[in-house]
């Protein structure tokens, strides 16, 4: 049987010729106008390209924009399924399943998230250096084969976060670095909750980004995770986090992510092949 997000490949491919997609963005929760609004680039709703999720959290716009940057088909989603929404956390596969068929062989996921670090306030930018499933779930429960069995001990890429730390330095952007821990969601956690993350490990909390990084970890890309801290977890320095203000401080902060990611894809960038 043919899989749905053949669909979308035929979509993409209808759009921008043969031309490879080189680099894919996951743009999170009030991030996606980091992609920017050159008149050439390709808009693409989601509602257009099979296998593609039907998002409906306010925050996120749900197309894909497909624009050329220095010799480069970038391929950048404005806005996630994320797991809380359907309970499947395979809902981001279909689209990771299109852009490495179209021939993605990196992929950056951004999202907001709570710190658990005092010394990481509200507004840092954050690259994410690993990660801890703390939801109990995983997209490939069910796959079949040996590939489900996927390694994740350099899930996030050494030399892609060279890059991205490079490129940081270069635009003057202060970048963090961390461990994000997935929860569920949507709830927030609690204070209980944020103090166990940290004991643990976690320096960032979320509800997103670990299952789309599993999922194309299975089909070989490398991934950078950068994340955008949107208040102090429950508890942590006075944190109560809420959706208001995760959009809000997303929106305001957006723009220290552009820039680096400007600065990443500019064509004097090494080539990351
Ligand atoms: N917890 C979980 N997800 C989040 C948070 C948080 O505090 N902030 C933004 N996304």
């Amino acid at each position: 049987m043919t899989p749905l997000w053949m669909g979308a490949v035929a979509r993409v491919r209808a759009a921008v010729g043969d031309t490879p997609v080189d680099l894919a963005i996951v743009l999170g929760t009030g991030l996606g106008e980091v992609a920017g609004d050159d008149p050439a680039d390709i808009a693409v709703p989601y509602s257009e390209l099979p296998g593609f999720p039907r998002s409906d959290v306010s925050g996120h716009a749900g197309r894909l924009v497909l624009s050329r940057r220095g010799g480069r088909l970038i391929a950048w989603l404005q806005g996630r399924a994320h797991y809380y929404e359907s309970g499947d956390a395979r809902a981001m596969s279909g689209a990771i399943d299109a852009l490495a068929a179209l021939g993605a062989k990196q992929l950056i996921v951004t999202c907001a998230s709570g710190s658990t670090r005092p010394d990481l306030a509200t507004g840092s930018l954050v690259l994410i250096n690993d990660h801890i499933n703390f939801s109990g779930m995983n997209p490939l429960i069910g796959a079949e084969g040996d590939t489900r069995f996927v390694a994740m001990t350099q899930a996030y890429d050494p030399a892609l976060a060279a890059q991205l730390k490079a490129a940081a330095a270069q635009a003057h952007v202060a970048l963090g670095e961390g461990v994000y821990m997935w929860f569920s969601g949507p709830s927030f956690e609690t204070p209980a909750e944020v103090r166990m993350a940290a004991v643990l490990g976690a320096d960032l909390v979320g509800m997103s980004t670990v299952p789309e990084v599993i999922l194309a970890r299975r089909l070989g890309l490398r991934i950078a995770g950068l994340s955008l801290v949107t208040n102090f977890a429950a508890g942590i320095a006075g944190g109560d986090p809420d959706h208001a203000g995760t959009k809000r401080v997303a929106a305001a902060g957006a723009d220290a992510l552009k820039r680096l990611l400007d600065s990443f894809l500019l064509p004097s960038s090494e080539s990351l092949s």
